[in-house]
């Protein structure tokens, strides 16, 4: 398939934000999409500090984990992007 069969659109963009910083994201992304489109490479910490990223995309791994909205725990791979969202790192105790 050529390149121009493809067609892709993205929806309409828009901002959330990450650790207290803009992200641009467009609908239909997920967090996950967004925030590594963003450069972002550390979404949370593990007890022993060690950063982790989105791993398998799937929601299995849960290294993607972030909080969203004081909601901790939330998959990124598995949450859709939405305008106003407050997302910071996920640190574990
Ligand atoms: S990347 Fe593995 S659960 Fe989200």
């Amino acid at each position: 398939m050529s390149a121009s069969r493809l067609n892709a659109e993205r929806g309409e963009p828009f901002e959330f934000e990450f650790c207290g910083k803009p992200v641009a994201a467009h609908r239909g992304e997920t967090l996950a999409a967004a925030l590594m489109s963003a450069g972002v490479e550390e979404f949370a910490v593990t007890a022993n500090g060690e950063p982790r990223q989105p791993f398998c995309n799937m929601g299995t791994c849960f290294d993607c984990v972030v909080t969203v909205n004081g909601q901790r725990l939330v998959r990124s791979c598995l949450t859709d992007a939405e305008a106003g969202m407050c997302v910071e790192k996920h640190e574990a105790s």
